[in-house]
């Protein structure tokens, strides 16, 4: 669907790797174009028209992201670079002040290099334990098993709404329900669940959720720390500099502003927010519901039709989610990914930075099949042909 929204469309290309960065719509490249043609300016700082107009669309993006996940003040709102910042800011700028010694984080070796190193950093700079819940059969995360792994000294859950391998839906609302029950604080990494259905963080109960624009057809170098707000009180800016101080003086005093204009250390990312408020209006004229059933209907279709090549494994197809992971028997992912590309599909081959999953899924590397709103069956039939036909593929990889 939208396709022609899609300038980089117009080129022979097959994009299969959505989980890595999704494409640009000509409305979200037009509103950067805009910014920097037509009024470029700083945020919070001038008295003229041009900053004015900047920080109306800025605070507006804010606005936006609130609504977009369903929390309750603009004010939880932090802008960020990107969602490996914003779990960052969590663990260094939060967490680092709240746990002590022995307390356990509970996470999964699914998670992203971003939901394991800043956590795996704090165990060995001030010796909490980092624990992992065991998956299910089907490489999720159940009730049962997650409430196992819980002990009295369980302080922190942080855990992805979607995994980006697997792609499997974690039960969020009866997991954010555990948590308030016990005083656990509930982390959630939204970068594969937001730009792919509707989320609400009132009802999956998140103390912390993060997410990145550029996953969801906005620019690169934008993200969001969404935090309760008395944690965003509580919760250290990791930079300090103009625009988020309230005053500073020659005797060493100084003092900060309220979250979330505390977290807006130096000039932020003035177009890229305003790109990212442009793409949040685009999926949202679509609907995510509609992106979500036409991405399930594609997963299915591929599952079914993968299975008609012979030779080929598939770790998640009970799962519904918008990633196909799989290998061609015998064949390293990444000759498949190169294969691929001589037809010019993109997909991604390797461990996808959930380099703990091997553990699990008993194989290290897979490529994997992510989707958005602009692919078709018909891509995946093109995908299924050059799929089978396995002479050219040796031929190419040999
Ligand atoms: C589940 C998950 N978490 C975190 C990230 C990190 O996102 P970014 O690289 O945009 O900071 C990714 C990126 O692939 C991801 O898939």
């Amino acid at each position: 669907m939208n396709r022609e929204d899609f300038p980089i469309l117009q080129h022979d290309l097959i994009y299969f790797d959505n989980g890595a960065t999704t494409l640009k719509p000509q409305c979200m490249i037009d509103a950067v174009v805009d910014y920097y043609s037509n009024y470029t300016a700083n945020a919070h700082r001038g008295d003229y028209d041009n900053s004015l107009k900047v920080d109306l669309l800025y605070e507006g993006v804010r606005t936006k992201v609130q609504h977009l996940i369903d929390a309750e003040s603009s004010n939880e709102i932090v802008f960020t670079k990107g969602c490996t910042e914003s779990l960052n800011m969590v663990v260094f700028g939060f967490m680092k002040n709240y746990l002590q010694p022995g307390d356990e984080v509970l996470i999964t070796k699914a998670e992203h290099a971003s939901n394991v190193l800043p956590w795996l950093e704090l165990e060995k700079k001030m010796g909490i334990v980092v624990k992992y819940i065991p998956l299910s059969e089907t490489n999720e995360v159940t009730m049962e098993r997650l409430e196992q792994t819980v002990t009295s000294r369980t302080k922190v859950i942080s855990l992805a709404q979607v995994t980006n391998v697997i792609g499997d839906l974690r039960p969020v609302e009866q997991i954010g329900e555990f948590c308030e029950k016990h005083h656990i604080l509930f982390v959630v990494d939204g970068a594969q669940s937001v730009p792919h259905m509707k989320v609400s963080v009132r009802d999956m109960k998140a103390d912390f959720f993060t997410f990145s624009a550029h996953k969801m057809t906005g620019p690169t170098g934008v993200g969001v720390l969404y935090g309760k707000y008395e944690l965003l009180q509580a919760m250290e800016p990791l930079e300090v500099g103009g625009g988020m101080n309230s005053f500073f003086e020659s005797d060493g005093t100084f003092a900060y502003h309220d979250a979330p204009s505390k977290f807006d250390a130096g000039t932020p990312n003035i177009a890229g927010v305003i790109g990212f408020g442009a793409a949040i209006d685009f999926l949202q004229s679509i609907g995510l519901d509609k992106i979500h059933e036409h991405e399930l209907e594609l997963k299915r279709y591929l599952v079914q039709e993968l299975e008609k090549v012979p030779g080929i494994t598939v770790y998640n197809k009970e799962v519904d989610g918008a990633i196909v992971a799989f290998n061609i028997d015998g064949v390293f992912s990444q000759d498949t990914a190169v294969y691929l590309n001589h037809y010019h599909i993109c997909v991604r081959a390797g461990n996808h930075c959930a380099k703990m999953l091997k553990d699990e899924i008993k194989v290290k590397n897979t490529c994997r099949i992510s989707f958005y709103l602009y692919n078709t069956k018909e891509e995946i039939d093109r995908l299924i042909a050059v799929l089978q036909n396995k002479e050219e593929l040796y031929n190419t990889i040999l």
